[in-house]
């Protein structure tokens, strides 16, 4: 099996802001009430015309930029996002026609707030096994869509972005190991109940709003800070690895506070996790790729140091990876 690593990454942020200022003004909520309960103090929003692959390819540029590796030369694309462009082509087969990919094969998936570790983890046994030398896995949302602007319990919560990474044969380190799990009996707590087969679209969906994201946070929050403090130690445990040996935490940006139990949990210091809840609220399929793109250029991350990505969200779903820089 061949080693397989990030060789780039990048990161796209739509760019309208909206604060919690603003959001005071649309639904009764104040600004102290998201900040202690979430850490959230601002999220983007993509403009109205800006769909997911339009931010997933700016984040893939830059990305192949910094693999110094062209779209002729991607072999695979897969793009994690529960905001694809539209039902169907994929949202990975539209970013290919934008980036003149003409030799990958592309499809998407669908593991919400894991999704990046999920597709990630999909690329690197294509790579490992040798069935293709080149892959960029995205990931990307436009929660926006999906947000229901009169529902306080959601809407302080999510943001818009695109991330994105190029994987590739590497001579030592990279994914050293990665876990992913999933529960569908819980599915209910998290879920968009209109719009696919179910409950196709018609009026009465339209008008009982649901085409929006229903949440039932309290439940899930429990959940959340258990499952991702498992999944990093069955990742660590599979590397070989414990959590001191871990250089720094790319956890899912869901809420400050379960990143918090967790780290308590792990007997982690503050100073080893990565945070950008603060700026960029929830992004789903895209905080953990966004949160190491940004992690990378601000010289947080340098060559030989272990990485722990952990996400849990909808489905549920849920993965770590550990990776050697
Ligand atoms: O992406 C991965 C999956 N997602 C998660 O893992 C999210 C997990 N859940 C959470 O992060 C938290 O549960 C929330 C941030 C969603 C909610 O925080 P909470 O501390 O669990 O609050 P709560 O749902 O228990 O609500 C407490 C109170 C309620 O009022 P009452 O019933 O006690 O009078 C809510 O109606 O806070 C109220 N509330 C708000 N108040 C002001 C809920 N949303 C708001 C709001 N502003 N935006």
């Amino acid at each position: 099996m061949k080693k397989v690593g990030i060789i780039g990454v990048g990161e796209y942020l739509p760019k309208k802001i909206l604060t919690n200022a603003d959001l005071e003004k649309m639904v009764d909520t104040s600004d102290e009430w998201i900040v202690a309960r979430t850490g959230i103090k601002e999220r983007h929003i993509a403009a109205k015309v800006e769909a997911s692959s339009d931010m997933a390819l700016q984040a893939s540029l830059q990305a192949l930029e910094s693999a110094r590796i062209k779209p002729q030369d991607l072999d695979l694309i897969i793009v994690a996002t529960i905001t694809p462009d539209m039902p169907l082509p994929s949202t990975a087969c539209v970013l290919q026609n934008s980036l003149q990919a003409k030799k990958a094969f592309c499809f998407d998936v669908s593991a919400a707030c894991a999704g990046f570790i999920y597709a990630l983890t999909v690329a690197q046994q294509f790579i490992a096994r040798g069935g293709c030398k080149n892959a960029l896995v995205i990931g990307v949302e436009k929660l926006s869509s999906i947000t229901d602007w009169k529902d306080r319990n959601t809407c302080v919560l999510f943001g818009d972005g695109a991330g994105a990474a190029v994987l590739s044969e590497v001579k030592s380190g990279g994914i050293l190991s990665s876990y992913l799990g999933s529960d569908g009996s819980a599915g209910e707590l998290l879920m968009v109940p209109a719009g696919g087969s179910r409950l196709p679209a018609s009026h009465d969906t339209v008008d009982k709003r649901m085409h929006y994201v229903k949440m039932r946070g309290n439940e899930l929050f429990k959940i959340a800070v258990v499952t991702m403090t498992h999944a990093a130690q069955i990742a660590l445990k599979q590397a070989g690895l414990e959590c001191k040996d871990v250089d720094l935490v790319i956890p899912h940006q869901a809420n400050i506070r379960i990143i918090m139990a967790m780290a308590k949990k792990l007997k982690l210091c503050e100073d080893k996790i990565y945070l950008n809840i603060e700026k960029h609220g929830n992004m789903s399929s895209a905080s953990t790729i966004i949160a190491l793109s940004q992690a990378v250029k601000e010289g947080r991350v340098k060559k030989g140091d272990i990485i722990l990505l952990d996400a849990f969200g909808s489905g549920l779903t849920w993965g770590a990876c550990v990776i050697k820089w």
